[in-house]
């Protein structure tokens, strides 16, 4: 795994991050040492996610970069029948996803997830990304979703999120900060992430997520982890089944 980089040396004009061939390049050890609870919520999401397919069944990981989601997926099927399409709209993204994952029950298509069709989906999980998505854009894409989903489908969405008091959300950050320091990350590289990642990234609070599934037609919906200010959330349109 190649290490990152990107931010060690000194930039005098930090550019917006953008999902790049650099950035393609040292992704894993990126996300595993910037995002607390990946290691944790991608083979979760990928079991829950597992679970709720059968045979013949179509899950949808949306926002996939390098199709880790898609491919904890499909560790834990055995189901020859189930079929995981994995969408990003960076191409460099894609071709890799494409090399590394060789399941032949995977697809990968290179596409802007808020137009993609989901159709008939039993399962589909946005991990990481709809914090990228501009804000207007994220109730119209879950309606969107709970339209085209599967009447017992369901959804998975995984984000950073910001504490309503203000203090607790200082305290986590901090907290973050530290994690990332001690995960090998200098002072001046966790400043120049933060700048570059600042006008692409929003975060809402877990009662704005939980208010807009609702609002998008998803009747039940829960916080199933969180670590400091990262959130994973499952969201039906059912009565729970206790799967
Ligand atoms: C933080 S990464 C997601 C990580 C991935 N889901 C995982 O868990 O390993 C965000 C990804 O979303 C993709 N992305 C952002 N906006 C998108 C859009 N509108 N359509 C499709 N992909 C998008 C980016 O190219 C990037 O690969």
């Amino acid at each position: 795994m190649s290490r990152d980089e990107l931010f060690s040396a000194k930039q005098n004009h930090i550019v917006d991050f953008v999902f790049d061939e650099q950035v393609v390049a040292v992704f894993p050890d990126m996300i595993r040492r910037s995002v607390p609870g990946y290691e944790t919520v991608i083979p979760m999401t990928g079991l829950m996610a597992a679970r709720h397919l059968t045979n013949n069944d179509v899950a949808y990981d949306l926002g996939c970069s390098l199709g880790a989601t898609t491919l904890a997926i499909l560790q834990q099927t055995d189901l020859a029948g189930v079929n995981v399409i994995g969408v990003d709209n960076a191409p460099a993204m894609i071709d890799k996803a494409r090399s590394q994952v060789t399941d032949p029950r995977a697809r990968f298509e290179c596409a802007d997830l808020t137009e993609f069709d989901v159709t008939d989906a039993k399962v589909v999980i946005l991990n990481f990304v709809m914090q990228f998505l501009p804000l207007a854009a994220r109730t119209p894409l879950l309606r969107r979703l709970r339209a085209q989903m599967r009447p017992d489908g369901l959804l998975i969405v995984s984000e950073k999120v910001r504490q309503p008091d203000p203090n607790l959300h200082e305290r986590f950050d901090a907290t973050h900060l530290a994690w990332k320091r001690a995960n090998g990350y200098s002072d001046l590289e966790v400043s120049q992430k933060r700048q570059a990642l600042e006008n692409v990234m929003r975060v809402d609070t877990e009662e704005i997520h939980e208010r807009r599934f609702r609002e998008a037609g998803f009747t039940q919906s829960t916080t199933w982890f969180r670590c400091l200010n990262w959130a994973s959330f499952i969201a039906t349109s059912e009565p729970s089944t206790g799967r």
